[in-house]
């Protein structure tokens, strides 16, 4: 038997959390700090690891279940996911109005003329959750319409799909709940947010890029690793709710039941009453919807009366009670000025357009690629055409054709080069190959730029401040040739730079530092591995816990890993065996980088150890983050707010109601002074 006051904490827990996710993620008015939230999970799982007959289907710690599984079963769906008709055009959406009417025998200009529900399209991947007892019994996506693939694992590791839903009130009849003994089908999007998006991608080789968030998601949800679909943030957004209980309840009240019930909806949906309100909807949305957050590429128009949606009725393939309109594609004509040849971290040599800068989708765009030699050629384009750009999937943009009227006559071929731009060594294409290639490896300093820029990206050592221009100039000035030198830099060397002063040459360098405590598996990912990208360096850095042994291991070993092909292992193989990547190691062991999973981070002292630390008031001697860090380096932390279980309030000038909180809850209060001695004291 557990004990009683374990039951109560994990009970209590539980409730805490789903709160804070739904404040989070539906209200997004969140209460706590993101680690508080981690650490409310990270207890929770620690107890039902203790206590494994406490744990529940629907506790969030058991979101992740670390699924592995070789294919998914069918599922038939409950009633068929019908997709919508599409239309391009507001006229089109005027006779979709009027014929809706007419056969629900109503005037245009009647006064109680029945409403439509105007809600954004999200440009995601559709699927449906059923739930049995408000708990969620299993998850499909579409499939054809009749059958799809039960995703169950995956689905429940997306932070916004309830795995039990909230008690609601049924808003036509003033019944509570009422779902105990029914089943509940729940329909919307999986979609990726475009800042998630490009964090995946930037992790991803270049060769296995996402072409959009669209993409992404359903590559994602396909995946037969739910650990893997956790890391990569996915949203659900709900527009449809099916079940007994809610008879007759229009559409627009069961977006707002579902919001009730813990689910994500689209909060910019709006009742519209005459066709004007629809149109001046899609207006409206044509622009605002480049400032949200994630992709929507249209608009779907509802019946909100649900009743009369089987007057109107269906075809086999879409419901004629509703329609999508689709934003046209987003394109633009400019001209071409240049072709730039620009070289990468791995030698390839891409062609870049140098375009006139043009008004697309929300943005101005000057650049796009051409990808490879071969595109070049399909297009036939010349230097001064005016071409056509797309943005595919919203966020690169791409030429997508050359328009030959408009060709003037001192058009030119793109000169394709035969050394390289940056080291002039002699190109190579070899065969098979689109691209062509600069062979100087060591020495060419565009890639190692490119090197070092991924070394310092977010998803590896993610070094703040070292951007392009820097990194430009500490290569040019032989400052530094690999990410290995980095951490030899000083702010002395720094200072000649342009637009390096004092202030920001000590940062950069402090920023270096810092990377230090990265964890293994983004080393060994910053390196740049052909072929690894952030989750295949995860996998290795798992199977081989220190680079020492993955250095060690042969082509078969690696192979024998289940996301490591041929390909990927022998790049693996070979790059150890590189005497240039082998001095970068050096370099980066020398520096104390981590090469290894169970090295942890080295303490200065203990002084803090375990102690959660707050702040309060103006401190004299240093900013608030590195005060933070200087307890870190000492084993504690820094927390926010004050409550009987902090150990520590440190009071600086003009301390606030934080520190009366302290002494009424009889936490220790010290000064600055006092803080100042504790760092260094024995
Ligand atoms: S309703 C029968 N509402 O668009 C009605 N669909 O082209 C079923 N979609 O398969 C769909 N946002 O994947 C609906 N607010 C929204 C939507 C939406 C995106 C997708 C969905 C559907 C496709 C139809």
């Amino acid at each position: 038997m557990v004990d009683e006051a374990i039951v109560l904490e994990v009970e209590r827990l539980r409730r805490e959390i789903d709160r804070h996710n739904y404040l989070y993620y539906v209200e997004a008015r969140p209460e706590i700090e993101d680690y508080e939230f981690d650490r409310l999970l990270e207890k929770l799982a620690g107890l039902e690891q203790k206590h494994p007959e406490l744990i529940t289907p629907d506790s969030p710690a058991q979101r992740v279940g670390g699924w592995i599984t070789k294919e998914f079963p069918t599922v038939i769906h409950r009633e068929p996911m019908l997709s919508l008709s599409n239309t391009y055009s507001t006229e089109e959406v005027g006779e979709f109005y009027r014929r809706v009417m007419k056969l629900l025998d109503r005037q245009e200009d009647d006064p109680s003329a029945p409403a439509f529900t105007a809600e954004l399209k999200f440009d995601g991947v559709a699927v449906s959750l059923v739930y049995e007892n408000g708990l969620l019994l299993q998850g499909a996506t579409r499939g054809d319409g009749a059958r799809g693939d039960d995703i169950t694992p995956n689905l429940r590791t997306i932070n916004t799909v309830p795995l039990r839903f909230r008690p609601f009130r049924n808003g036509d009849t003033g019944n509570s709940g009422g779902y105990e003994d029914s089943l509940i089908e729940v329909r919307g999007e999986v979609f990726m947010r475009k800042d998630d998006f490009a964090t995946l991608n930037e992790s991803r080789p270049d060769d296995e890029q996402f072409a959009n968030p669209r993409n992404a998601t359903a590559g994602t949800l396909k995946l037969q690793d739910s650990a893997e679909v956790a890391r990569r943030k996915l949203y659900f957004v709900a527009y449809y709710l099916e079940g007994e209980v809610f008879g007759e309840m229009a559409h627009h009240v069961r977006l707002e039941t579902l919001k009730k019930m813990g689910f994500l909806t689209d909060r910019y949906c709006r009742l519209c009453r005459e066709l004007q309100d629809i149109q001046t909807f899609i207006g409206e949305w044509d622009r605002k919807r480049w400032s949200l957050p994630y992709e929507t590429d249209g608009v779907v128009l509802k019946l909100d009366d649900i009743s009369l949606r089987d007057v109107v009725g269906s075809t086999s393939k879409s419901p004629r009670w509703a329609i999508a309109y689709k934003y046209p594609a987003q394109r633009a004509s400019t001209v071409l000025r240049k072709v730039v040849f620009q070289v990468g971290r791995l030698g390839t040599v891409t062609p870049v357009a140098h375009l006139d800068p043009v008004r697309l989708a929300g943005t101005t765009v000057s650049r796009s690629t051409l990808h490879n030699l071969d595109e070049i050629e399909r297009l036939d384009i010349r230097l001064r055409d005016t071409v056509l750009i797309e943005k595919a999937g919203e966020i690169i943009p791409k030429v997508i054709s050359v328009d030959m009227q408009q060709r003037p006559s001192d058009a030119e071929p793109v000169e394709v080069p035969e050394v390289c731009p940056s080291c002039g060594t002699i190109l190579e294409r070899p065969a098979d190959e689109v691209n062509l290639f600069c062979p100087n490896e060591q020495e060419c300093p565009a890639q190692k730029r490119a090197r070092i820029e991924h070394f310092a990206s977010r998803n590896a050592m993610d070094i703040s401040g070292l951007g392009k221009a820097i990194v430009e100039q500490l290569v040019e000035k032989k400052l530094v040739s690999d990410a290995g030198d980095l951490f030899s830099l000083t702010p002395d060397m720094l200072q000649g730079l342009e637009r390096q002063g004092e202030t920001s040459s000590t940062k950069l360098v402090k920023a270096i530092e810092k990377s230090r405590t990265r964890g293994y598996d983004r080393v060994l990912f910053g390196l740049g591995i052909r072929h690894v990208g952030l989750a295949t360096a995860r996998e290795l850095a798992e199977a081989y816990p220190s680079m020492d042994v993955l250095s060690e291991a042969s082509v078969e070993e690696l192979e024998a890993l289940p996301d490591v092909g041929k390909v990927i292992a022998e790049s693996v193989y070979t790059f150890f065996r590189n005497p240039v990547a082998c001095s970068i190691i050096e370099k980066l062991r020398a520096a104390g980088v981590r090469m290894s999973s169970e090295e942890s981070r080295t303490l200065v002292n203990s002084n803090f150890d375990g102690m959660k630390i707050v702040f309060t008031g103006t401190l004299e001697r240093h900013a608030r983050p590195e005060a933070a860090e200087l307890v870190v380096e000492r084993g504690g932390r820094e927390v926010r707010s004050v409550s009987k279980n902090t150990d520590l309030v440190v009071a600086g000038k003009d301390p606030g109601s934080k520190l009366e909180k302290a002494r009424k809850l009889g936490v220790r209060v010290v000064s600055e002074e006092e803080f100042e001695a504790m760092l260094f004291g024995e």
